[in-house]
């Protein structure tokens, strides 16, 4: 690989005109090093492949084939804005690939949050390498580092990094963001015209929801993970915590209560709260959510989701428990 410092001359992306210049110099760099030929990426929706995909439709188009893999654990209506950004808006050549039933037939009886995340990781690879092998001519596989993976290269991104492919797809790589920071891709992305909730959303690990899932994951009780966190994400939008808050989601715990609804006894899932702030993600504060905030959400939560009698809120910092449940 070359050179993996940042130039010391290169000057910090922070306005909307140094984005350009960027974008233009990398248009310009990506089209020598493509020429005429195809470049494979695994779009996952979030901000560093989107980024990348962005790119290289404006200095590749067709040439770029995107392949999004909806392994069942993504958020609500992720898939969907990736088709409708990615396909619709910007006309890049996207392979849809809807591959839930089989992650989830892999995952069904297994709880242990490691074993999860290799299942997870290892049948991305396998979704990923069936489709690269029935593209033909790709000779570059493109990817969404970012700086931070080079200096830290830790654990985080282990299974979105589809360098895991056999021998035989050994692709050159192509790495356009690599000397950028978070906040740097941000800017780019907007001035890539990317809809500013997709370049500002929050982190999402890359087993997604399987990991709030916690245990063994259960279509139903997924569900509930998938509506609960929609609703907790809708309102703290419209309360103007979207953006403010680093990270919050909701998690289903693999165990029941009792409740009761219409003068009957239930026996089901809490829904466990969580919404924390952070500058490197090695520790975290609690937010302070407003009350009557967590109330609503509270209510339209045992309402509105199947499965469910009880809410919970997380008031834990990291240390002492992780931000993720698993
Ligand atoms: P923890 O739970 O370790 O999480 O405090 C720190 C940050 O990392 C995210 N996270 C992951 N990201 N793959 C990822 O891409 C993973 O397996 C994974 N596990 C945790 C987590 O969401 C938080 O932002």
């Amino acid at each position: 690989m070359s050179n993996n410092v940042r130039p010391a001359t290169m000057e910090r992306i922070t306005t909307p005109e140094l984005a350009h210049a960027f974008i233009d110099d990398q248009i310009a760099q990506l089209r020598a090093q493509i020429g005429d030929k195809k470049v494979l990426l695994a779009l996952s929706g979030g901000v560093d492949s989107s980024v990348v995909a962005a790119l290289l439709i404006k200095a590749v188009g067709k040439q770029l084939v995107c392949v999004h893999v909806n392994h069942g654990l993504l958020r609500k209506g992720e898939p969907e804005q990736v088709i409708e950004v990615f396909k619709n808006q910007m006309n890049a050549n996207l392979v849809y690939i809807d591959a839930t039933d089989r992650f989830l037939d892999k995952l069904a009886g297994v709880p242990e949050p490691e074993q999860k995340r290799k299942i997870i990781g290892a049948e991305f690879i396998r979704v990923f390498e069936e489709e690269a092998r029935k593209q033909e001519n790709i000779e570059f596989l493109a990817q969404g580092t970012i700086y931070p993976d080079i200096l830290e290269s830790g654990p985080v991104k282990s299974h979105h990094n589809v360098g895991g492919l056999p021998q035989d797809l050994k692709f050159e790589l192509v790495e356009p963001l690599k000397f950028l920071f978070k906040d740097e891709v941000r800017v780019v992305g907007e001035a890539l015209g990317l809809p500013k909730n997709m370049v500002y959303r929050q982190p999402f690990p890359g087993p997604g929801l399987g990991v709030r899932c916690v245990g063994a994951i259960t279509r139903d009780r997924l569900e509930a993970v998938r509506e609960s966190d929609a609703i907790l994400r809708e309102e703290f939008a419209k309360n103007g915590l979207e953006g403010k808050v680093w990270q919050y989601f909701t998690i289903v715990p693999d165990f029941k209560s009792t409740g009761v609804k219409d003068d009957k006894r239930t026996y089901e899932w809490p829904v466990v709260i969580r919404a924390v702030n952070t500058r490197d993600a090695m520790t975290a504060t609690v937010e302070n959510v407003p009350f009557e905030l967590l109330q609503h959400i509270t209510d339209r939560i045992t309402h509105e989701v199947a499965g469910v009698n009880r809410v919970l809120f997380d008031l834990t910092p990291k240390p002492s428990a992780t931000i993720e449940w698993e």
